[in-house]
């Protein structure tokens, strides 16, 4: 990655909009930033970001029968002990593939989901976003799995969420004439489909199609220079001043590393990766999040302590500001470009009105307007 100066980027950004794309060069070399200014305009403080190669699981390639099967598992509560809990109870395309609670509520919090759901089995994380978890190297906030397909069985396992042995899902699966079929289709050559290892490989496949690299960011990184508003153009070079890229790095505008953010009500009491690696340097630290469609992924921070996304990046500057003091312009123009920058969810999956179960899909409780 190369990082231009930024003052001079913006200099010659202004000018840009003045003067339009042809006159650009002319006009930049007019008030002698030319040496900055990149040959293909527009200007963004990050130059020779390319997006990451698609991921492709070596056992396990993504087919279309796959991925739909996958689909339809991801929204069926037959993976649940009470039969009304999916995966996308936490991980809804209408909440970002979050599920707009501070904390994650699991089986026994009926059918509806979303922002009022309530129950008895409420986890101790806030749900992450699953957009563009194909390109995660760790998972979870802790970084404790590495595949989606290992990862797959832990909400069967967990008491507050699935609560439903992956044996157990398996033979329901299999009593079901619908999945079998399409196990069979999703799976050809294998002499029993409906495995927990196949389950787990639908599961993931389907995942791997949640890509978001379509948002305005893109488009303005790609020659649109009108795809971003000046004030979020505004934004976008603020971010990178402030140094957010450092870890929440372009594209993804997140990375694989952990780090301790003072985030949270009681900041500590979740030992995040000290929790696995038994380090004390580690505690209290979680991984990046990915900023794409964080306008959707509220509330924030591993234990959803913060409302809006606003005061997450008040929180943020100041954490890393001398003196923990913060410019109200850099929070408004930050919250600006990643809203409205890099937000793109063309890709999120339909959700099916029934499933091969036969049992009801979780329901959202109520749509928020946008
Ligand atoms: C009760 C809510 C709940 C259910 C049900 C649930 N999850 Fe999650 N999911 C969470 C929470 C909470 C986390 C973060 C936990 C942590 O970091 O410790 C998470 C994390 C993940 C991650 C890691 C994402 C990342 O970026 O590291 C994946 C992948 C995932 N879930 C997939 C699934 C799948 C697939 C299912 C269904 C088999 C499922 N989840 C069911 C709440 C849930
Ligand atoms: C040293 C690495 C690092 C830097 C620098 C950094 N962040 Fe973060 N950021 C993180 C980590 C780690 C988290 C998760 C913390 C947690 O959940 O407790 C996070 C969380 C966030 C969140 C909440 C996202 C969510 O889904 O919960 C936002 C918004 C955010 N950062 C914005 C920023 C902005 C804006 C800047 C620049 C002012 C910045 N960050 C600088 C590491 C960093």
């Amino acid at each position: 990655m190369v990082r231009r100066t930024h003052r001079a980027g913006r200099l010659c950004r202004v000018v840009s909009r003045v003067c339009g794309g042809a006159a650009f060069a002319i006009a930049a070399a007019s008030v002698g930033c030319a040496g900055d200014v990149p040959k293909d305009p527009p200007p963004s403080p990050w130059e020779g970001v390319s997006w990451p190669a698609e991921v492709v699981a070596a056992d396990n390639p993504t087919t279309a029968a796959k991925a739909e099967l996958g689909r339809l598992l991801f929204y069926d509560p037959v993976l649940s002990s009470d039969g009304e809990t999916a995966c996308a109870t936490c991980h809804s395309e209408i909440w970002g593939m979050g599920d707009g609670l501070a904390k994650a509520v699991g089986v026994g919090g009926g059918l509806l989901t979303g922002p009022g759901r309530d129950g008895p089995a409420v986890g101790r994380r806030n749900a992450q976003s699953l957009w563009n978890v194909a390109y995660r190297t760790t998972l979870f906030r802790d970084g404790r799995a590495s595949t989606l397909e290992e990862q797959a069985l832990m909400p069967m396992h967990d008491e507050r969420e699935l609560a439903k042995a992956p044996d157990d899902v398996v033979a329901d699966l299999r009593a079901s004439d619908g999945y079998v079929a399409r196990f069979a289709a999703a799976f050809p050559g294998e002499a029993e489909p409906v495995t927990v290892t196949t389950l787990t490989r639908a599961l993931a496949a389907f995942q791997r199609t949640l890509t978001s690299r379509g948002a305005s960011y893109d488009a303005y990184v790609a020659g649109d220079v009108g795809a971003l508003s000046e004030a979020a153009v505004e934004g976008m070079w603020r971010f990178a001043e402030a140094g957010c890229d450092s870890c929440h790095a372009p594209p993804l505008f997140g990375s694989d590393g952990f780090y301790a953010r003072g985030a949270g009500a009681t900041p500590g009491e979740d030992g995040g990766r000290g929790e696995i690696t038994g380090e004390a340097g580690d505690w209290g630290a979680f991984r990046v999040p990915s900023l794409r469609n964080a306008r959707d992924t509220g509330p924030y921070f591993h234990d959803g302590s913060v409302e809006d996304l606003e005061d997450a990046v008040r929180h943020e500057l100041a954490r890393d500001a001398p003196g923990g003091e913060v410019d109200e312009a850099d929070v408004s123009a930050i919250t600006t470009f990643l809203e409205k920058g890099l937000t793109d969810q063309s890709r999120a999956p339909a959700r099916p009105d029934e499933v091969p179960s036969g049992l009801a899909v979780p329901k959202d409780g109520f749509r928020i307007p946008r």
